[in-house]
């Protein structure tokens, strides 16, 4: 088992990595509850040993199950049963069902503890840590939500066996934006390049995942709440934001899942550092060889505009009304603000985008 300590503001949780670690949940429960609300999704099937007195919750599958309604009808579920202030919320699922039940137990009675079970791969390395939880509204995803740190997270990589391929696919998209962020871990620019490559020489799913969730603990510890050094794991996602959302008003949020969306985002993010002159060809094609390695398409889907994907990233909660964007350059990956729409622009129709 690796672990990988996680330290916040109010205080400090671990994160247990490896085959059969779900056997240790229950040691990681917040003393002093005495039931405990299982949230998860129908089809997961991960059996816990939680020694406590527990019900399921199930959430409805996909973007659809992370809205108020669901966050309203599980607290009322929980009200019902009699969970109090005392007591926890399992998160047992992917990304959906932490956002949610990571939701629900920060605003259930001003709130309460909660413990994530992450199954899926994008869970285990990105959305389960960290503490961001939240809903989606009609006007774009994750823009109700509050920041409330797990008590512990469990990555069972035994749990990854039953993941659809999609998942999969989604999950290694996450992975492969890691692969760019090794300055979070403080490493020199000697170490970043070897550690940049080792990336690409086959490492087991497990070395993957603690690579992932170090360079979490490394943006999270530095800084809990949304600013400039966590900003940096949303590399890629202002334009894969952008993609969500507007699937997302278009009541079609399957084309793209988080992590497709976040590959291509990549490769968006490459090219426009590329036309800033912040990165070079090379470094651009080296972009292109993580996200083949990792099986991932980089191409925006056909038949959008890119004024209308503009449009949805200046909503993007890392712009103070201006487009900002996480870019490669020549001090690593860093924030950028301003960037000059018409650059935006032209990157997106160089990717296929109409004007
Ligand atoms: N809070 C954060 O920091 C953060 C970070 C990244 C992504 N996210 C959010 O995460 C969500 C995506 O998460 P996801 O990719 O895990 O998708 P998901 O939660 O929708 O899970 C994908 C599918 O796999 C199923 N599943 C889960 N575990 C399984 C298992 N072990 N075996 C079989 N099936 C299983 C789920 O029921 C679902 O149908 C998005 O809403 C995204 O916005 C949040």
């Amino acid at each position: 088992m690796r672990v990988v300590t996680i330290r916040t503001v109010g205080g400090e949780y671990e994160v247990h990595i490896g085959p059969g670690v779900r056997r240790s949940t229950r040691t990681l429960l917040p003393a002093g509850a005495r039931r405990a609300a299982v949230v998860t999704q129908e089809g997961i099937g991960i059996d816990l040993d939680i020694d406590l007195e527990s019900r399921t919750f199930l959430l409805p599958q996909g973007e659809a199950a992370k809205s108020m309604v669901c966050v309203e009808e599980l607290c009322s579920g929980f009200a019902e049963w009699g969970l109090g202030r005392s007591d926890v919320v399992v998160a047992v699922g992917g990304g959906v069902v932490s956002d949610v039940a990571g939701f629900a137990a920060a605003v259930y009675m001003r709130g309460v503890a909660y413990l994530n079970v992450a199954t899926t791969l994008l869970a285990q390395v990105d959305a389960a840590i960290g503490g961001k939880t939240g809903v989606n509204l009609a006007e774009g995803k994750n823009l109700v939500g509050a920041f409330w740190q797990p008590t512990a997270v469990v990555c069972d990589t035994d749990a990854l066996s039953t993941l659809p391929p999609r998942a999969w696919t989604s999950g290694r998209g996450e992975v492969a934006k890691c692969v760019f962020l090794g300055g979070l871990l403080g490493l020199s620019r000697d170490e970043l390049a070897d550690y940049e490559r080792s990336w690409l020489t086959g490492l087991s799913v497990e070395e993957q995942i603690f690579r992932c969730v170090s360079v979490k603990a490394a943006a999270v510890s530095s800084d809990e709440r949304e600013s400039d050094v966590r900003a940096l794991l949303n590399y890629g996602h202002t334009l894969a934001h952008a993609l969500e959302g507007l699937f997302l008003v278009r009541d079609d949020a399957d084309v793209l899942h988080h992590g497709e969306a976040v590959a291509i985002g990549l490769m968006f993010a490459a090219r426009l550092a590329h036309r800033l002159g912040r990165i070079d060809a090379e470094r651009v094609e080296f972009h292109r060889e993580v996200l083949e390695h990792f099986a991932l398409a980089s191409e925006i889907p056909s038949g959008l505009r890119a004024a209308e994907l503009v449009s949805f990233m200046r909503r993007d909660k890392k712009a103070r009304h201006d487009l900002t964007f996480v870019l490669d350059g020549p001090r690593g990956v860093e924030l950028v603000r301003a960037v000059p729409e018409s650059e935006v622009l032209a990157t997106l129709a160089d990717m296929g985008c109409s004007r």
